[in-house]
């Protein structure tokens, strides 16, 4: 029951919930690893990710985006097509279906209404449904065919943290599981590299002064934010603009840095605060090259760079980790800066104003 955990030593169960990741990544590894070293997944649902010529995730929120990320890794692991979809909208803007579509749900608590709306209709049609959650017991949970587990143990705080990493987790593994099945070649070991991921996190989560000065000197006054990056990069831009706006009220904005002179960089002044990701050797010069222009008009840059693709004056740089599992390491110093800026602005970091926890209505 939610009112029995405690916080402990810490201020907030959002500053609690982003330093449990490395814990909650190594209980994942040891919950989908069997006697042999091996993906340990029900076989049910590994028949069924076989079986599907095509994947619909549909999510909210933060779980949409950790969504988006999911599609990457199932399609570049698994070889396999996937949409991803907000829950709210697919039933107006319904696609049209594969032979043998499968659905996957990812949701937190399992109860979100829109995202239960998807699943009848679906369900309704004859859709086989898996639900990736914190919450076993849940409603989405208990109406999908299929439920996979993320074990980050109870959320307390409305912003989402661990719960975003733990389902990217678990969509790391289902992808491999799903390629190995069908007998592609595989490099990638998820259960080894999410050990990686655990490490690179306590790394960030043990600089916290730093994330808390980036916040102050950039944050403490701004109307807004921006947050760019490009590749899978983009996502977690999105997802760090969200913690921010969710919980400091500041307006961000995440967005893909070639949609930069579409647009958004009208809005740049002296003094804008601009995230830039990049943890991708493809995208580092081009995001480089938007960070630039941005500067050019006044922007304050923060660039936050992966280990080899760092430079001189990025602000932040942070563990290597392997390609496909960046956004898990990544998001943890944009939490953390979110939380400091919420702290320095007296917001109420866990109950934030106007937010639910999850939002059982549509
Ligand atoms: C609410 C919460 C968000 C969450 C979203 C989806 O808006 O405040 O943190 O991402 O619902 O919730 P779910 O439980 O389905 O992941």
């Amino acid at each position: 029951d939610a009112s029995d955990i405690e916080k402990g030593t810490y201020p907030h169960f959002m500053l609690k919930e982003i330093d449990e990741q490395p814990f909650v990544i190594r209980n994942i590894i040891s919950k989908y690893k069997d006697e042999n070293e091996d993906i340990k997944l029900d076989e049910d649902i590994r028949q069924t990710m076989l079986d599907a010529d095509r994947i619909y995730i549909i999510a909210a929120g933060t779980s949409y985006h950790a969504g988006l990320v999911g599609k990457q890794l199932i399609e570049r692991i698994a070889n396999k097509p996937v949409e991803t979809h907000i829950a709210s909208e697919f039933l107006y803007n319904m696609p049209l279906l594969s032979e043998k579509p499968l659905f996957i749900f990812i949701s937190q608590s399992g109860e979100t209404a829109d995202s239960r709306g998807v699943l009848v209709a679906v369900k309704e049609l004859g859709h086989k449904a898996l639900t990736i959650t914190n919450v076993p017991g849940s409603t989405l949970s208990r109406e999908a065919d299929y439920t996979l587990h993320t074990y980050a143990g109870p959320e307390i705080a409305v912003a989402s943290t661990k719960a975003y990493t733990a389902q990217m987790a678990v969509l790391a593994i289902l992808a491999v599981d799903t390629a190995k099945a069908a007998g592609l070649k595989m490099d990638f070991n998820p259960l080894q590299e999410l050990a990686i991921v655990a490490n690179a996190m306590e790394t960030l989560t043990d600089k916290k002064d730093k994330m808390e000065k980036i916040a102050r000197d950039y944050l403490s006054v701004s109307r807004n934010c921006f947050f760019i990056g490009r590749a899978i990069d983009y996502y977690v831009c999105l997802e760090g603009a969200l913690k921010l706006k969710e919980i400091s009220y500041i307006q961000a904005e995440g967005f893909a840095g070639g949609e930069l002179k579409h647009g958004t960089i009208a809005l740049i002044e002296e003094g804008t605060p601009v995230i830039g990701v990049v943890t991708q050797h493809h995208v580092n010069l081009s995001i480089r090259g938007n960070m630039k222009e941005v500067v050019a008009r006044g922007a304050s840059p923060c660039m936050i760079s992966m280990e080899g693709l760092a430079e001189g004056d990025d602000a932040l740089v942070i563990p290597h980790v392997h390609e496909y599992l960046t956004p898990l390491v990544s998001v943890v110093p944009l939490q953390l800066i979110s939380y400091y800026a919420a702290l320095h602005r007296n917001c109420d970091v866990d109950k934030p104003r106007n937010l639910a926890k999850s939002v059982t209505v549509e």
